[in-house]
């Protein structure tokens, strides 16, 4: 893997896992990160990678729905392995608006699939990032495996299963080396505050409302994102081609307990000016509709075989996180106003 097409790679995950592989792997070769800087992108994620790895990382502003520029990215820079994060990836905007869901996950992985079989001599690896939202929603027993069922509820989790089976079929019917993770919620630095945790560690600093949906009793796995990088570059080297590994941090959690904590822990560092403790900003509002109950992951293959395990904790991983939050108050500030879109209009 000597020069990698990572997709998306200035959203969340994607901008963690460049950070990994420049920084703390053994990933030797170069990067290309096309990302179209949607409201989730932001390159400001990366602006010391950019300086301190010239040599090693490329940026491209480009959209993977545009067929023909994705072939001349490939050939341009001799990718011979991909990465694949770029995605719509927020359930909330996919209700209101799938639109974009329909283009980016399926149609952009369709564009970057082609892309891969005209030159499949040159690809060693053609890793898709997906999610256990694929396989519906569980009871209060059971865990998703690799062979559960798909039965996805909302557009978003949908389209990430049409891009799984267009994986697939390509591996089926072209031999293309593929693999693919399907990763239960992920947690940390640089996410995007429309997703439970941040939002609930900035409104609740802030000391505004808590939205939680339903009688926030639905139940999510939660990884820190570190650990999730891990898995997918373990995965990228040593996973079989033509494999499905679920990923998983061990750590089902209630929205509310998750909303609580936060509160708590918010408080412990700063009270709020009246004294009134957190847990009271907490709102029961309208449930999200189709919300899926309970996911939880068994991850025992990849374990068994890579010998991959979640290493943070969660009740260190969220108080780094909460403290990543407060003390990058500049970069929530810019995000949440929408001014880095300025900044990448000058810049990009
Ligand atoms: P994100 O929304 O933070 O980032 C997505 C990135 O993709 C952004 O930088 C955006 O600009 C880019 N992008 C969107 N449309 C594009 C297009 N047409 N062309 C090029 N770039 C485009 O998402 P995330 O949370 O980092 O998720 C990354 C991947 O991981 C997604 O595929 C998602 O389905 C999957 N996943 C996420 C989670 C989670 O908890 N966040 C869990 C499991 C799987
Ligand atoms: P989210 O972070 O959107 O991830 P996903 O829907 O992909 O699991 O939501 C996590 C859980 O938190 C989900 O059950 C919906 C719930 N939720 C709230 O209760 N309030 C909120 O404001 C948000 C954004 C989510």
């Amino acid at each position: 893997m000597q020069n990698m097409l990572i997709t998306g790679g200035c959203g969340f995950i994607g901008a963690n896992f460049i950070r990994y592989l420049l920084t703390e792997s053994d990933f030797k070769g170069r990067i290309v990160n096309v990302d179209k800087l949607t409201y989730a992108g932001n390159p400001e994620n990366l602006a010391d990678i950019e300086n301190d790895f010239e040599n090693r990382y490329v940026f491209i502003k480009d959209d993977i729905c545009d067929g023909i520029r994705m072939n001349e990215i490939f050939e341009n820079y001799a990718i011979d392995s991909i990465c694949h994060f770029a995605a719509e990836s927020h359930v909330d905007r996919s209700i209101v608006q799938p639109d974009a869901f329909i283009q980016t996950n399926i149609v952009g992985t369709f564009n970057l699939l082609e892309a891969a079989r005209s030159r499949q001599s040159q690809i060693t690896r053609f890793h898709h990032i997906s999610t256990d939202e694929v396989y519906g929603s569980l009871g209060q027993e059971g865990y998703f495996t690799e062979t559960t069922p798909y039965k996805p509820n909302s557009p978003y989790s949908a389209s990430k299963a049409s891009s799984d089976h267009l994986m697939r079929a390509y591996y089926k019917t072209y031999g293309l080396p593929m693999t693919i993770s399907n990763c239960s919620n992920n947690y940390g630095p640089y996410q995007f505050p429309e997703k439970l945790i941040p939002l609930m560690i900035l409104n609740g600093f802030e000391g505004t409302s808590l939205p939680v949906y339903g009688d926030g009793r639905n139940v999510r796995d939660w990884l820190y994102v570190t650990d999730h990088c891990k898995a997918i570059w373990t995965i990228m080297k040593h996973g079989k081609t033509g494999e499905v590994y679920n990923v998983g941090g061990d750590n089902e959690m209630e929205n509310i307990t998750i909303v609580e904590m936060i509160c708590d822990i918010l408080d412990e560092i700063n009270k709020l000016s009246d004294h009134r403790p957190r847990r009271e900003l907490i709102t029961f509002v309208k449930d999200r509709p189709g919300h899926d109950r309970r996911y939880a992951i068994d991850f025992t293959k990849l374990n068994r075989e890579l010998d991959w395990t979640p290493e943070a904790s969660f009740e260190t991983g969220i108080r780094d996180t909460i403290e990543w939050y407060l003390a990058n108050r500049k970069w929530v500030e810019r995000v949440k106003s929408g001014e880095y879109q300025d900044w990448i209009k000058a810049h990009y």
